[in-house]
C-alpha cells in the first residue's frame, strides 16, 4: 500500500495503475460504515484508492473541525488489512491552491435540508469531491446512504459536469441497536446514545408503517417524530418525507420512492440518519 501527501506524486502514480480504479473520499477516523465501501470498491475495482482528508470548507461551524476525529495510524492499519492500494493523506495545500477560489454551488439540492441548516456545506463538500476526483480519476467512487443528500448533490455534480466516474451507493450501516454508525458518535455520553436511538427507533417505525400500507405523509412523519421524547436532550432540526430524487417535500400520499431523513442535536452533537421508502 503506497501512502501519498502529494497532488503531484498521486498524479504521476495514478497513471502506473491500469485497470478500474475505485475510490472512497473519507474524512479518516474510519468505522465499520467506511469500511464497508472500501470492501464493496476492492471486491468490485482493480485498484482501489482511499482519500483521507478532513476538509476545511465544508464545516459551517466554528469549533467543529478542531474537534473532528482523527487517528491516521489507525486509518492507515485499516487501509492496509482491507488490501486497499493507494491512500491519498493530503495537507489542505495540496487540495486547496494559494488563492482558491472556485466554487461549486448547487442552489437547490445543495442549498435545502443540511444545505439550509449548515449554509455553504455542500458547496464544501461538491468542491473537494470534485477536486479529488480530478486527481484521483476513478471509474467508479463509492459514498454511503447514510448522507442520502450528499449523494444526491454528488450525483447531480457528477452529471452536471459530465465527470467520467460512476457513483456507487452503499447501504448504512448501524450499530446492532439501530444507531447509525457516525464519527461524531464518540461525542455521545451514554445518556445521549441512548436518546439518540430515538432518531432511528422513529424513522423505522414510520418505515414499518409504510411496508405496511400507510401512505399518508403526515402520518408518516407523525410516527418518526413520536418516538423522540426527551426533547431537553434532542432538538430535531428537520425532519424531512421528500421525493427520493428531486428531494422535493411531500405532501398528501406518498406516490413514489421517498427519503424520509432527520437531523437533530443531541447534546451538542449533530446526527442525521434517513431510510428510504420504496413503493
Ligand atoms: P465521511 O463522513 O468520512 O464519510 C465518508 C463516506 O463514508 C461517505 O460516503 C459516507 O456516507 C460514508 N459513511 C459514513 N458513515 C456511514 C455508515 N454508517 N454507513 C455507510 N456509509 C457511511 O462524507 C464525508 O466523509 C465527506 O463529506 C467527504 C465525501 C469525504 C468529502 O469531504
Amino acid at each position: 500500500m503506497k501512502v501519498i501527501a502529494t497532488s503531484s506524486v498521486l498524479r504521476t502514480i495514478r497513471d502506473e495503475y491500469l485497470g478500474v480504479m475505485g475510490f472512497v473520499p473519507t474524512m479518516g477516523a474510519l468505522h465499520e460504515g467506511h469500511i464497508s465501501l472500501l470492501k464493496r470498491a476492492r471486491s468490485d475495482c482493480d485498484h482501489v484508492t482511499v482519500s483521507i482528508f478532513v476538509n476545511p470548507t465544508q464545516f459551517t461551524k466554528s469549533g467543529d473541525l478542531d474537534i473532528y476525529p482523527r487517528d491516521l495510524d489507525r486509518d492507515l492499519e485499516i487501509c492496509g488489512e482491507l488490501g486497499v492500494d493507494l491512500v491519498f493523506a493530503p495537507d489542505k495545500t495540496e487540495v486547496y491552491t494559494t488563492n482558491d477560489e472556485t466554487l461549486i454551488r448547487l442552489p437547490y439540492v445543495g442549498e435545502i435540508l443540511e444545505g439550509a441548516s449548515r449554509p455553504g456545506h455542500f458547496a464544501g463538500v461538491a468542491g473537494v469531491v470534485l477536486r479529488l476526483l480530478n486527481m484521483v480519476r476513478p471509474e467508479k467512487t463509492y459514498f454511503g446512504a447514510k448522507d442520502a443528500q450528499q449523494i444526491r448533490v454528488i450525483r447531480r455534480l457528477v452529471q452536471d459536469l459530465h465527470l467520467a466516474t460512476e457513483v456507487i451507493e452503499c447501504p448504512t450501516v448501524r450499530a446492532p441497536d439501530g444507531l447509525a454508525l457516525s464519527s461524531r458518535n464518540i461525542f455521545l455520553d451514554s445518556n445521549q446514545r441512548r436518546q439518540a436511538l430515538t432518531l432511528s427507533a422513529g424513522l423505522f417505525n414510520a418505515s414499518d408503517a409504510f411496508a405496511a400500507g400507510e401512505r399518508s405523509s403526515g402520518r408518516l412523519r407523525a410516527l418518526a417524530r413520536s418516538a423522540i421524547r426527551d426533547q431537553d436532550i434532542i432538538a430535531v432540526d428537520y425532519l424531512s418525507l421528500a421525493d427520493s430524487t428531486t428531494l422535493a417535500e411531500i405532501t398528501g400520499d406518498v406516490k413514489n420512492d421517498a427519503l424520509l431523513s432527520i437531523a437533530a442535536m443531541v447534546g451538542s452533537t449533530r446526527l442525521i440518519d434517513n431510510v428510504l421508502l420504496v413503493v
